[in-house]
């Protein structure tokens, strides 16, 4: 889904204060001396870059050609993180590096995969690249209502005299949640690029997670609604940002 939009998801993507939560949450879990991060589904970099120029070393796994050749283009930009970060292709599902990680980290992909099997599969590789007394860092979309959600702007940049915008909604085909995104951009009052893309987002309600949870050697030892740390509701949160670790512990 990426191909057409990888260069406009990094341009709104991820603010710096969300970047700034992330690492923090990061931060707050690690609970090792060697400051390693594997990150699957890295997209274009921009926890990656943000915990590299925070001491950090990662391993970034990531499945589109679009999103790793931006994030090469911004590799490139900044030479000093070339020890730091390894970026490798590949898909959370059959990922066996042989390694593992004090944190990995797993944002915004697991609402990608098609269904529970896949989530359990991605879960597993999670599970086998935990190290020690290491942690695992993943977020789940909440099944609540299945209402239809009208055109909204969530993000806006303007580039000298272009205005790029990105706008998101939603609807329901059965049970299963569409979400459309729009890129537009803007010169001398006429949009003169316009990209859509419709993505599936898998919701969970949060007893499947646990369950799926105990089918893949997964414990969650925190919950929270949100990377600022707001504690997860289970009568309202519509976001889940799950802290795992190994059962065998
Ligand atoms: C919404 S982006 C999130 C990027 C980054 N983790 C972040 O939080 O900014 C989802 C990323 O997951 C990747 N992805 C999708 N399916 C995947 C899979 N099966 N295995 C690994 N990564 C996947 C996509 O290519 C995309 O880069």
């Amino acid at each position: 889904m990426y191909h057409q939009i990888g260069h406009f998801y990094s341009f709104f993507e991820t603010s710096e204060s969300d970047l700034d939560q992330i690492s923090q949450l990061i931060v707050n879990t690690i609970t090792s001396e060697s400051k390693a991060v594997l990150d699957i589904g890295s997209g274009p970099g921009d926890i990656a870059l943000q915990l590299a120029r925070r001491g950090f070393t990662i391993t970034c796994v990531e499945p589109s050609p679009s999103m790793r050749s931006v994030f090469l283009s911004r590799l490139n930009d900044e030479r000093s993180m070339d020890p730091k970060i390894t970026l490798l292709p590949g898909n959370i599902e059959t990922l066996d590096l042989k390694q593992h990680y004090p944190i990995v980290l797993v944002r915004s992909v697991l609402f990608l995969l098609k269904d529970l099997g896949q989530q359990i599969r991605a879960l597993r590789s999670i599970q086998r690249h935990i190290g020690v007394n290491g942690k695992a860092i993943a977020n789940f979309v909440i099944k609540r209502d299945t209402k239809f959600k009208e055109k909204k702007l969530i993000g806006r940049r303007t580039l000298g005299e272009s205005e790029y915008l990105h706008y998101s909604q939603s609807r329901y085909e059965g049970n299963v949640k569409i979400v459309t995104w729009i890129f537009e951009m803007w010169h001398q009052g006429k949009c003169i690029e316009s990209h859509k893309e419709d993505f599936r987002v898998l919701e969970n309600s949060f007893e499947e997670i646990k369950c799926i949870l105990d089918q893949t050697g997964l414990r969650m030892i925190d919950s929270y609604e949100n990377f600022s740390g707001k504690n997860f509701s289970t009568d309202r949160s519509e976001s889940l940002i799950a802290v795992l670790e190994n059962k065998a512990l």
